[in-house]
């Protein structure tokens, strides 16, 4: 069992769950099976992360760009989340997390639309967790949208442009509310960010593994989070300013 601190845990972890195709190949199995054998893995981290107490878990179960996948494979992924959805809901309410979601949603179909509505309605009173699954999501379609969204809303009075600050852009953005993820998982062996979280990645830690999606596990979570807390987050301060600030606050940090 790896050894994690667990009072000095990211508050926000995000994760692109990559691999499941090739974890198929592996096994010489359909891409289908695959993300099935993926949707396992969420199951066991989701729980994982609940237990230790990670506040808030976002992982990317379907990009933008995963729209122009074969359409076998695009209609296998959208069954899979709605039978997800279906069958995991009640325990995951049962365990105290609150469902969110970002990206264009609009363009998932009534049914699973209609699944994540419930989803969110039944989950909104939740405080143990917060699960923000990303769908159809694409972060540089999530950054125009919001210069749209603050463009109309100057265009109304409603905002002026001395105040399109850091701190009120954040709010046009689909993760308004939610902090910025410390740390960034990527498994399967790819060291890219594929369109993730871009604005809010800035700062986050970035950790790349080789181990394919669907044989994610716990120590695997676990060895993540102890590389994540061995690190030194400067911010683009130096070492020495972080442990002075650390003495007056008396404050922690991963030093
Ligand atoms: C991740 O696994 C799941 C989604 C992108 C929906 P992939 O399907 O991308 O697996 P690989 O990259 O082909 O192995
Ligand atoms: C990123 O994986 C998207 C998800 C995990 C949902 P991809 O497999 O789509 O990314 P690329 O194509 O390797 O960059
Ligand atoms: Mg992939």
């Amino acid at each position: 069992m790896i050894k994690i601190d667990l009072d000095n845990l990211p508050q926000h972890i995000a994760v692109i769950m990559d691999g499941n195709g090739r974890w198929a190949q592996q096994h010489t199995i359909g891409r289908i099976r695959g993300h099935r054998k993926g949707a396992q893995a969420v199951r066991t981290i989701i729980k994982s992360c609940r237990e230790i107490g990670i506040k808030h878990l976002t992982l990317f179960a379907f990009s933008v760009e995963n729209w122009e996948r074969p359409v076998e494979e695009v209609n296998a992924l959208m069954s899979l989340l709605e039978e997800y959805l279906t069958k995991e809901i009640n325990e995951l309410h049962k365990q105290g997390i609150k469902l969110s979601f970002i990206g264009d949603t609009k363009r998932l179909n009534p049914a699973i639309r209609e699944k994540l509505r419930l989803a969110r309605e039944m989950t909104s009173k939740n405080d143990k967790m917060i699960l923000n699954l990303a769908l159809s999501y694409g972060g540089r379609d999530e950054i125009i949208h919001a210069v749209k969204k603050i463009v109309s809303d100057h265009a109304e009075g409603k905002i002026a442009v001395s105040d399109i600050t850091k701190e009120n852009f954040n709010k046009y953005l689909n993760t308004a509310g939610m902090p910025d993820p410390d740390l960034l998982i990527r498994t399967s062996g790819e060291y890219r960010i594929s369109n993730f979280l871009l604005w809010q990645m800035a700062y986050t830690e970035l950790y790349f593994t080789k181990v394919l999606w669907p044989d994610f596990s716990k120590d695997d979570l676990f060895m993540a989070i102890a590389s994540y807390q061995k690190r030194e987050r400067r911010f683009g301060l130096t070492s020495e300013q972080l442990k002075e600030e650390n003495i007056r606050t008396g404050n922690r940090t991963n030093v």
